[in-house]
């Protein structure tokens, strides 16, 4: 970005130039580009229509018969044309076929090799770019290494023929390779992730070694690509660290792409340069404004981040030209790749090129095939060296690059818009982007009054340092004793729980105070006097309490993470995940609380009427160990907020992260009795805390036997007991995820492994049920088998683990048993090993049955581990009735791209929370209210606008103020 007016007016001035050219090459434009032109037009004029026709394009090429591809044309564009089905279909295959073919330079090596031909006629030099599916395998990832490993084999042997041409076979220090190649480090490891540095990079690395050297030895160059902000650091740690290596560090063919829309392009562009003159040979970096500026918006929206790329195009545009700059002043470190097509962006950097003196054949221009060849032609025609990015690959897996294209080609941001369909000036298209209008800062929207609290976001280094140190700080604490908490008194029994850690099952994280009968009545008792001065304490002062709460859980998140991995084995991601939840659940009943005790009634002259909820009385709180933080916490503020001091009883795994839980309240202040701490073998105090006459209602989350117990039991009134027990009861589920003909099978499968394997299916919400229509089985199948097979098994402490062990013995036996079972009724397609870990801890690997019928108990019984059975349906309407046809309505998912499916799930898919196109755990408070009914539950969604109301008793007062025919205003 330049301040100089002269220097600004010699970049108009190129820029200018360049227009012209590009105007007289467009003279001879074919009439088929035309209509392409004309086309995107059209689709433009009206954005619903745009996003119907894109994702229109997006599932087409997953349609296999012409009714199939006539329904959704119906259903997506409105357009029907009864019996001409197979005409409408091929029309429209054509249509797609064709603007795939703009973008995507050929299917296979043979038709790449004539498309880049056909480019060198033109003097363009090339770089092919794979195309395949998202790679959720580690055989899906092979397939990749194989793909680049025969690329860089059999290319340069099919370009040595070709005469050679100055232009784009040579730079400024001699020849140049001319078989380049452009490699996503993600296409090479299945469980590329950034809270695992070391373990992606020895992953990815292993696959890449093979292919550079290769490379090398047949003269081939490499370019990494840059994906989601995410996965840069670790991207830019495995280039600088592969191309430091003996065997490549003296070779000058690497090069890897830098976002120009982030905020930090100048900083890594710095560290490059340190980093290249350390290794003492230069590299090249293709700089780019970036592909994900939607998706990077959206992910830090929904998290809660900072958003990493400028907001304002002209932003990226000024930093795109100060990248320029900076990678010119320094080309004998950094050989600069410019790659764009705004003409604005060439042209400043042309002529800075051309004030620093740097030679032509310095700096290369680079753009995508199928977009602004005429810009192409302009340079070529100026002596300048242009290489297109060239996509190979068959077009249902190229399907995602396509949209990306015709999104970028049509946004309302876009140059090529703009300039070539929209006809802006050139002279506003030529401005310095710092001396454009900016956007007004996007209307402020107004402060939500519940924002969920930020998930950790481990691409940071500072976040994995944290979560390192904390599980260390843990395991040095030792064995950690808790007593029990009545009344503020720290009590020690004569029985002690242990807490065993799951992943190493010779390991006692604490051991715990175990209550008797006589604790309890002292527990309820504490809870009874406590609740004469909580009741009446205002409702802001006891929100109050809970938001301090929520400091203290978010001060502490990294320990109580820690204490989660240890005592439940959750994994990093799912530990903080389970703090965030206990976060939020006291902010959001916190604010609920507020908004409950404002004023309200409905007043007509002469009678007021006041509207009110009272407390209810001592809460008995049962929690489950899955989410051992967030539920016990959600339900116990939900009780201490509406007034109700709790008797927390956990879960006998998990009860060292309940006491910190009570400590937090104890450290905000809570008064003694409010909350109690009373951890115990459910059996022998669970009956009476139930049965007990002064408990006033009980919330209680876990299995179906107890929840039904709890209900029948609590429903009985007991001598003294002057009062009906309010019971809330979230029990289990059989969740099922349909996968419909057209669904996008790259997320079905991520979905359904995240689903049905995350925290080992040990989730309430987890996917056990896959219910698969026919079209997709058997390739749903094989993906999914795959992907399971991929997941690392590994203790919760390592960064790397995605499946740990189960919760304990018990459990893994019950588990056993049920794989033992199941295959009486079903195929086990799938049976994963611990290996050597199987003794280490209670670890059970992924397991997927195939062709489960409905009915069987593995496809109705709750089975709580990573058991996932796969059934058939044979249409829609069969997918529908197998989801609906067991007693529980917890959860459900469906993958699908038809509108008619979607609308008719939302109708028809009888579950509290119904997932489309996502996976189907994850609920966040406020956002989605979370709980089920028939055998899940009774209704009360957690998280969610109704569920403080079942904590409270609503009352309203009537006052007549008319006296003697006067209304007097009340007092
Ligand atoms: P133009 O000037 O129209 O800029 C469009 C770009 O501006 C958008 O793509 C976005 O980056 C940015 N933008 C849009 N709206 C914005 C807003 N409101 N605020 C701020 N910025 C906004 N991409 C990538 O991410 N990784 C890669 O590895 C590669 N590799 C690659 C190689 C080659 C050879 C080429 C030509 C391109 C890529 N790309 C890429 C894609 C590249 O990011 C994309 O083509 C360019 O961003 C388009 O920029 P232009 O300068 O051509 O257009």
């Amino acid at each position: 970005m330049t301040t100089d007016p002269a220097l600004d007016d010699r970049i108009r001035q190129i820029g200018r130039e360049i227009f012209t050219r590009v105007a007289e090459l467009a003279r001879f434009s074919s009439p088929l580009a035309k209509i392409d032109d004309a086309m995107m037009a059209w689709s433009m004029r009206n954005e619903r229509r745009k996003s119907r026709l894109f994702r229109f394009v997006d599932c087409l090429p997953s349609l296999r018969s012409c009714e199939e591809i006539a329904r959704h044309i119906r259903e997506y564009l409105h357009i029907s044309v009864p019996g001409f089905s197979p005409i409408l279909a091929a029309a429209a295959t054509f249509g797609v076929s064709r603007m795939a073919r703009k973008f995507i330079a050929a299917d296979d090596l043979d038709h790449a090799v004539k498309a880049i031909a056909e480019l060198r006629r033109k003097r363009l030099a090339f770089t092919v770019d794979l195309l395949g599916e998202a790679v959720v395998s580690e055989s899906e990832a092979d397939q990749f290494q194989r793909r680049y490993l025969e690329l860089v084999e059999l290319l340069p042997a099919r370009l040595a023929g070709f005469v050679e041409d100055p232009l784009i076979d040579r730079n400024a220090a001699g020849a140049i390779p001319r078989a380049n190649v452009s490699v996503k480090l993600s296409s090479l490891y299945s469980q590329f992730d950034p809270m695992n540095p070391g373990g992606t990079s020895q992953a990815v690395l292993a696959r890449l070694r093979p292919i550079l050297r290769l490379a090398r030895q047949n003269g081939a160059m490499i370019n990494l690509d840059m994906e989601q902000f995410a996965f840069k650091e670790l991207t830019l740690e495995i280039f600088k660290s592969v191309f430091m290596e003996d065997e490549f560090r003296d070779w000058p063919a690497a090069g890897i792409a830098i976002q120009a829309y982030l905020r930090c392009t100048l900083d890594d562009l710095k560290g490059l340069a340190e980093w290249s003159e350390r290794r003492g040979t230069p590299a090249c970096v293709r700089l780019v404004k970036g592909a994900y500026w939607d998706f990077e918006t959206v992910v830090a929206a929904q998290n809660g981040w900072p958003i990493p790329v400028f907001i304002d195009k002209a932003q990226t545009d000024a930093n795109f030209e100060s990248a320029a700059v900076f990678l010119i002043e320094n080309r004998h470190l950094l050989r600069p790749a410019i790659a764009s097509h705004n003409v604005r962006s060439i042209a400043a950097t042309l002529a800075h090129a051309q004030r620093c003196g740097a030679k032509p054949a310095e700096i290369e221009f680079q753009m995508l095939f199928g977009m602004a060849d005429a810009i192409k032609s302009a340079l070529v025609e100026m002596n300048h060296r242009v290489r297109v990015y060239a996509p190979v690959g068959r077009l249902l897996p190229g399907m995602a690059y396509l949209v990306r294209r015709l999104l970028e080609n049509t946004s309302n941001e876009s140059f090529l818009r703009a300039g070539f369909i929209d006809r802006v000036p050139e002279e506003q298209l030529l401005m310095n982007p710092i001396l454009r209008k900016r956007r007004p800062a996007s209307a402020a929207r107004p402060a939500r009054a519940f924002a969920n609290e930020p998930p950790i976001d481990f691409s940071l280094q500072s976040s994995r340092d944290s979560m390192e140190r904390a599980i260390a700080a843990f395991s040095a604490q030792g064995c950690a004793e808790v007593p029990l908490l009545i009344s503020g008194q720290r009590i020690f029994t004569d029985q002690w729980i242990e807490s065993i850690n799951p992943s190493h099952k010779s390991r006692v994280v604490a051991r715990c105070a175990g209550a008797s009968a006589e604790h309890a009545g002292k527990a309820v008792a504490a809870a009874k006097t406590a609740f004469a001065a909580w009741r009446d304490v205002p409702a802001e002062d006891r929100a109050d309490l809970l938001d301090r709460v929520a400091d203290i859980l978010g001060r502490d998140r990294f320990e109580l993470a820690a204490v989660e991995i240890a005592e439940c084995a959750k994994p990093w991601r799912e530990a903080h995940a389970d703090v965030a939840e206990a976060i939020d659940f006291c902010r959001y009943y916190a604010w609920q609380m507020r908004q409950l005790a404002l004023p309200a009634g409905a007043d007509v002259p002469g009678e007021l009427n006041h509207w009110e909820y009272e407390s209810r009385g001592p809460a008995l709180v049962i929690a489950p160990w899955n989410f051992p933080l967030a539920i016990l916490c959600g339900m116990a503020a939900a009780a201490v907020v509406a007034g109700n001091p709790v008797v927390l009883k956990p879960a006998e795994q998990s009860p060292l992260i309940a006491f910190h839980l009570a400590r937090a309240y104890e450290e905000a202040g809570a008064p003694p009795g409010v909350v109690n701490y009373l951890p115990g073998v459910g059996e022998e105090i669970g009956p009476v805390l139930v049965e007990h006459p002064d408990i006033a209602m009980i919330a209680f989350t876990g299995s179906r036997g107890v929840g039904l117990s709890i209900n029948h039991l609590a429903s009985r009134p007991r001598d003294n007991q002057d009062h009906v027990k309010r019971i809330i009861v979230e029990m289990g589920g059989k969740n099922a995820v349909i996968i419909d003909e057209d669904a996008d099978l790259d997320e079905a499968v991520a979905g359904v492994v995240a689903s049905a394997f995350g925290y080992s299916g040990q989730k309430c919400s987890a996917c056990s049920r896959a219910v698969v229509l026919p079209g997709v089985r058997d390739a749903f199948l094989a993906r999914l088998i795959d992907a399971a097979a991929s997941l690392k098994i590994a203790p919760a402490e390592d960064p790397g683990c995605r499946i740990g062990p189960v919760i304990d013995a018990e459990a893994h036996r019950r588990i056993l048993a049920a794989v033992e079972r199941g295959k009486r009724d079903a195929r086990l397609a799938f049976a994963g090993d611990a290996g050597p870990l199987a003794e280490e801890g209670f670890y059970i690997a992924p397991h997927v049955f195939a062709q489960v019928p409905p009915s069987s108990p593995l496809a109705t019984e709750e089975i709580f581990g990573p058991l996932l059975s796969i059934i058939s349906a044979r249409d829609f309407d069969d997918a529908l009735s197998i989801a609906n046809g067991v007693q529980y309505a917890l959860t459900g998912g469906l993958f699908s791209r038809s509108p008619a499916n979607i609308a008719r799930a939302r109708r028809e898919f009888r579950v509290g929370n119904l997932y489309i196109n996502r996976q189907i755990t994850g609920a966040l408070v406020g956002r989605q209210p979370f709980g089920g009914f028939k055998l899940s539950g009774a209704g009360t969604q957690a998280g969610g606008p109704d569920y403080l109301r079942h904590f409270l008793m609503p009352r309203c007062i009537t006052e007549n103020t008319l006296r003697h025919g006067f209304a007097a205003d009340a007092e």
